[in-house]
């Protein structure tokens, strides 16, 4: 060795660090050396960027393609030059970096490509000589265009600004210790659609590790309840480092600005080993602010980020939470502008459970499937990227939930381990009542049917009083039967809410013959149980007399107590002392007015008051009012034995009235007790059964019950449509208790929100006033509008003071109430925008108490309302 070398040497090995130090020396960070690939930026409009170290304020130049370039070195002597776009090729340049003083830095051998940065844990770790077909792929990696970086393993409780690796050509000696699934991806890209471009792959991952070790401290600060919940400390017994921010700090920060096409990351199964259901959301919040804070701090814009869902290992359900998570954070499926992609390889475990398959050939086909989607923007059919995504699930009925999918074309169950096994275990698909999450959910099994890109799931025992409310695929750490696409690409698992289907379709059989609330009069609140047949017919009479019956009110109907007990054959009997002619007689007499006859009956053993009940005489009852003609009948619930299911009473009733129909043409309208609550299956079956079910308990001739009735029956506004509807109870217009303000009111609210109106006062003594009140015929035109669409509460709730409430009519105007529950005066404001007008919009303001228009509004209209008091209107905008 000369003299000259020897100093070099001992240069190099003692004092030169310092000595450049002192004399200025540029220096570069390992990322930037000898065959290092630089992210081309001819496609996609990002830069590169060269950066290092040099005395503060020193001249650093850097001779590169469409250079040279300079900057000068800040105060803590950093620097950092972005180049010119330069396209990928296989064109391979020398770039010589220099300072104001000691040698320059020459970096040979580099090419211009894409550079992908590897992260995560031991699945990516894998290395391409533990995979399936390691000899083929090994044998054939003579790709020298394709360069790799393994970043050494190190920790750091502080950032570090450099890490230990050196770029080296693919071949079959260098890949081989290489990570499989990073290999893979780029291979696969590169036949499908880089060709020979030049691919940089850094590999930066420790296995064992969790994902808080690869966040910044900031990152981490964005999760504190997931930090509380768990993990961070969990994790001093894990194979490689766990603290927070150790490998963010020694691993990825010196990296921070080399510039990158995208970040691929395989991680999570240290997350998953303890999972719980939180582990969901704590996963969720980790990787949403990893990616995040990752690309804010690279700068360069919202580069793809893309990730492995954890495969099938293990047992129980503890992985599927953290996949879970990677489905969250995965928040577009298949839309332009994804910036996330996520390969599912549910399908690709190992029959021993093991937690690295070693199918990483396909892991890195379907990573590549991300990389041409969400980072080369190519879509479907151009690339099929995707397996069936879940758009929604929604339920049909009590136990039918239909499943929507994207990219759900040609969908098949396969099982990963022959198919013979799959399906036959637990049901892919369940569906539990109880809340997501909930610690003691129950699951039910399913039969799950392919229909086009739908699945339509069965629940299989779960009982009637239960409504489906979530539903999961796949829900297992190895999950046996996985649902494919014709591209034989899986259906991430997951776990969903499900929608209510709120629509009613029409009855069995009967057709629709109540195209607006009945009206009519109803026994209880006046008589209770001294009604006898002399009243009917006499009420009967007055309807007709007073003009009622021309007014629109056609049902007289019977409540509780006109029947006594069953006769040996079963059949129901009227009380002989105060029915004495027999309910068909009373009918006939009815109808011979030109009204209609309605009576009562118990879903239970027996009635409120102690008479006989339907239960178990259901089909016979229905058989007896067809035959006695009857036009109505309320269902009660009330005392004794019952059917376990509320609905069984009322589906017997509906068959009985059916066939009715079918046999005489008669048709009975069906009124049920009770459906009262949108939380409760029967918002969904009661409409399918019965015309009108009571959403609330017995209304009482108070303000207070009045106003408490109204209110629970608005809750329930969505599930009304013509021939089925709400029924916030009978009205109490002419009793004792109301004012005639609040009668007024009660009668004005009613109409609005398309309720029957039942009269309950004594109609053969009916006052001049209720009278009025009851055939006001603007009024009543509300009610019975054709469009037979509930009125609701368009304003904020406000018990002590004004509301808006406001109904669709038929001709394109609104009804429009101004309710003042409070006991002052008010003025209550509606504005167009409460009604969905456009506020330019000049509208009619007709008073239909008054029956005359009161002017013209624009945006918004003001009334001062007594206490209890309702101004209602009839808002007719000109368009
Ligand atoms: C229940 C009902 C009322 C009335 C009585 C009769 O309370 O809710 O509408 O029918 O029973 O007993």
């Amino acid at each position: 060795m000369s003299t000259e070398n020897m100093a070099g040497r001992l240069c190099l090995l003692l004092v030169c660090t310092v000595m450049q130090t002192s004399l200025g020396a540029v220096r570069l960070p390992s990322i930037f050396s000898d065959h290092m690939v630089l992210q081309t930026n001819s496609e996609y409009g990002a830069r590169s960027f060269i950066f290092g170290f040099a005395n503060p304020g020193e001249k650093v130049t850097v001779d590169a393609p469409r250079g040279p370039y300079y900057n000068l070195a800040n105060s803590n002597g950093r620097w950092s030059i972005m180049l010119d776009p330069v396209g990928a090729s296989m064109k391979t340049y020398n770039i010589t970096v220099s300072g104001e003083e000691g040698q320059p830095i020459v970096i040979k051998d580099v090419m211009y490509g894409n550079v992908l940065l590897c992260s995560g844990q031991s699945n990516m770790v894998f290395t391409v000589g533990g995979m399936l077909n390691a000899t083929a792929e090994i044998a054939a990696a003579h790709h020298p265009n394709i360069r790799l970086f393994k970043v050494a393993l190190t920790e750091s409780p502080t950032p570090k600004w450099d890490v230990n690796g050196t770029w080296q050509l693919c071949s079959p000696q260098t890949v081989a210790s290489f990570s499989a699934v990073c290999y893979m991806t780029a291979r696969f890209t590169m036949d499908m659609h880089w060709h020979d471009q030049p691919i940089g792959l850094i590999d930066s991952s420790w296995g064992g590790t969790p994902i808080q070790a690869w966040m910044t401290p900031e990152a981490l600060k964005q999760c504190p309840q997931a930090s509380k919940e768990g993990s961070i400390d969990v994790y001093n017994d894990v194979t490689g480092p766990g603290d927070p921010s150790v490998l963010w700090n020694a691993m990825i920060n010196p990296l921070v600005g080399y510039s990158i096409r995208a970040a691929l990351w395989y991680q999570g199964e240290a997350n998953a080993r303890d999972a719980v259901p939180q582990s969901t959301k704590s996963y969720t919040c980790y990787l949403t602010h990893l990616i995040q804070s990752w690309r804010d701090l690279w700068g360069i814009g919202d580069f793809a980020f893309l990730y492995v869902q954890l495969a099938p290992y293990g047992n129980g359900d503890t992985v599927s939470y953290v996949r879970q998570a990677e489905l969250n954070v995965l928040s577009h499926a298949g839309g332009d502008v994804d910036t996330t992609g996520m390969a599912v390889i549910i399908d690709l475990g190992e029959a021993d459970h093991r937690v690295h398959p070693r199918n990483k050939t396909e892991v890195g086909r379907r990573m590549a499937l991300q990389l041409l989607h969400v980072a080369l923007g190519l879509q479907q059919p151009e690339v099929n990227f995707s397996g069936p995504s879940l758009v929604k699930a929604t339920a049909m009925s009590q136990n039918m939930v239909s499943v929507e999918m994207l990219f759900g074309d040609g969908m098949f169950w396969n099982g990963s381990h022959g198919c013979e096994q799959c399906c036959n275990g637990a049901s892919p698909v369940q569906v539990s009542p109880d809340e997501v999450f909930a610690p003691n959910s129950t699951w039910y099994n399913t039969t799950a049917t392919i229909k086009g890109s739908t699945l339509q799931v069965v629940v299989k025992g779960m009982a009637e009083t239960l409504m489906p409310k979530s539903i999961r695929l796949d829900w297992a750490s190895f999950p046996e039967c996985v649902l494919f696409n014709e591209h034989w690409l899986p259906a991430s698992p997951f776990i969903a809410n499900i929608s209510f289907k709120s629509v009613s379709p029409p009855l069995a059989v009967s057709p629709n013959l109540l195209e607006t609330p009945p009206m009519g009069f109803n026994s209880w609140n006046y008589y209770h149980c001294n009604i006898d047949e002399q009243s009917v017919m006499r009420t009967a009479d007055a309807f007709i007399a007073n003009g009622m019956a021309k007014a629109g009110y056609k049902y007289i109907n019977i409540d509780d107590c006109w029947m006594v007990e069953r006769a040996p054959n079963g059949e129901i009997q009227p009380d002989p002392v105060r029915f004495p002619s027999g309910m068909k007689a009373l009918a006939d007499y009815v109808h011979s007015k030109g009204l209609k006859f309605g009576l009562y009956t118990a879903q239970a053993e027996f009635t409120c008051q102690g008479r006989p009940g339907a239960y178990n005489h259901e089909t016979q009852d229905a058989a007896t009012y067809c035959e006695w003609e009857i036009d109505y009948l309320k269902i009660d619930g009330c005392r004794g034995a019952r059917h376990p299911n509320r609905s069984t009473s009322w589906q017997l009733f509906r068959k009985g009235f059916d066939d009715c129909y079918q046999k005489t043409g008669h048709f009975i309208v069906m009124s049920v007790e009770s459906c009262g609550s949108m939380s409760d299956p029967c918002h969904w079956y009661t409409p399918q059964l019965a015309n009108m079910w009571r959403t609330d308990g017995d209304v009482q001739a108070t303000w207070a019950s009045v106003m408490a009735n109204l209110d629970k029956n608005n809750e329930m506004a969505s599930i009304v449509s013509k021939g089925h509807y709400n029924d916030p109870d009978m009205l109490e217009v002419g009793d004792v208790g109301l004012t005639f303000t609040e009668q007024k009111s009660h009668f004005s609210m009613w109409s609005l929100v398309t309720a029957p109106l039942l009269a309950g006062n004594d109609i053969i003594h009916i006052s001049k006033e209720s009278l009025d009140i009851l055939t006001a015929p603007e009024v009543l035109a509300v009610n019975q509008d054709p469009l037979a669409k509930q009125g609701i509460r368009v304003s904020p709730s406000n018990t002590t003071g004004g509301e808006v409430w406001a109904r669709p009519l038929a001709d394109g105007s609104m009804a429009v109430a101004l309710l003042n529950r409070g006991d002052e005066p008010v003025t209550i404001t509606v504005t167009w925008e409460e009604l969905s007008l456009n506020p330019k919009t000049n509208v009619t303001i007709r008073d239909l108490w008054n029956r005359k228009d009161v002017g013209e509004a624009m945006t918004k209209f003001s009334m001062k309302v007594a206490s209890h008091d309702v101004f209602l209107f009839k808002a007719t905008p000109h368009t």
